[in-house]
């Protein structure tokens, strides 16, 4: 089983910022203020308007040749898992089918108070999702509860089912290709341990290095768009 484990790095080049790279968002901006509960308890306005504003960012970038080429993996050969830690939902658009979101997707939005609510608000969503909210008011849901985007913030926990899935999925890999993540982000970072542990063979894709780096058994230094497909078509 081949198992792909991505982070920001593979968005990049779709113009998408990183996180912890020298433009990243959490250079420009405080974790604290955006992207934990008691960000969105204190000041849910300016929390919405942070995740508006990536929205529109990211409605203007396309899969690039890095998700395309993980794409066809999955089309091509059973046996392949996608796990992302992106919210971006950029691998489902470029044509991945089965994506185990570890850190949630920033286009849909749920109620803060877990009521069952669950909004797509995609622009490509099929059926178009109802938009939760005029872009200057805060949305709410039906039971009362303000809505909030669907990702993981700081000090949450993940979706276990989610996790459990992709704990499995390392667990019975026989190669790993962790794929733009600084690799600083856990439970997601302890993933390709947990393969090469399982006797699975790791190889990290990445312009730099990384604390991941070396519990790689093979380093492939290059961008995602570039050293995937080159991959790809070696084998
Ligand atoms: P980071 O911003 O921490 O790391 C991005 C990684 O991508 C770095 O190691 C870069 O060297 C690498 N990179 C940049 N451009 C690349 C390219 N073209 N090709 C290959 N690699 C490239 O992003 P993540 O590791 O994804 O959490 O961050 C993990 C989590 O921290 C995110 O999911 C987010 C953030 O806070 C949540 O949203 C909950």
């Amino acid at each position: 089983m081949l198992l792909a484990l991505t982070g920001a790095g593979i968005s990049a080049e779709s113009g998408v910022p990183t996180f912890r790279g020298a433009d990243g968002l959490w250079r420009q901006f405080r974790v604290e203020d955006l992207a934990t509960p008691g960000a969105f308890a204190r000041d849910p306005a300016t929390v919405w308007e942070w995740y508006r504003w990536r929205r529109d960012q990211l409605a203007r970038a396309l899969p690039n040749p890095g998700h395309e080429c993980l794409a066809r993996l999955e089309r091509r050969r059973g046996g392949f898992s996608l796990v992302t830690q992106n919210v971006d939902g950029l691998h489902r658009r470029a044509g991945s089918t089965v994506v185990r979101e570890l850190h949630g997707n920033i286009w849909r939005t749920v109620c803060s108070r877990r009521c069952g609510t669950v909004i797509d608000e995609s622009p490509w969503a099929d059926p178009p999702g109802a938009p939760a909210g005029r872009p200057d008011s805060l949305p709410a849901c039906a039971c009362g509860a303000l809505l909030r985007p669907d990702v993981v913030w700081f000090g949450e926990t993940l979706d276990q089912r989610v996790l459990g899935a992709a704990i499995d999925e390392a667990e019975s890999a026989d190669v790993v290709l962790v794929v733009g993540t600084s690799g600083l982000v856990y439970p997601a970072a302890a993933l390709p341990g947990v393969a090469r542990r399982a006797g699975a063979t790791v190889i990290e894709i990445n312009v730099e290095a990384t604390p991941l780096s070396g519990e790689a058994d093979i380093v492939l230094r290059g961008p995602a768009s570039v050293v995937l497909p080159a991959l790809e078509a070696r084998r």
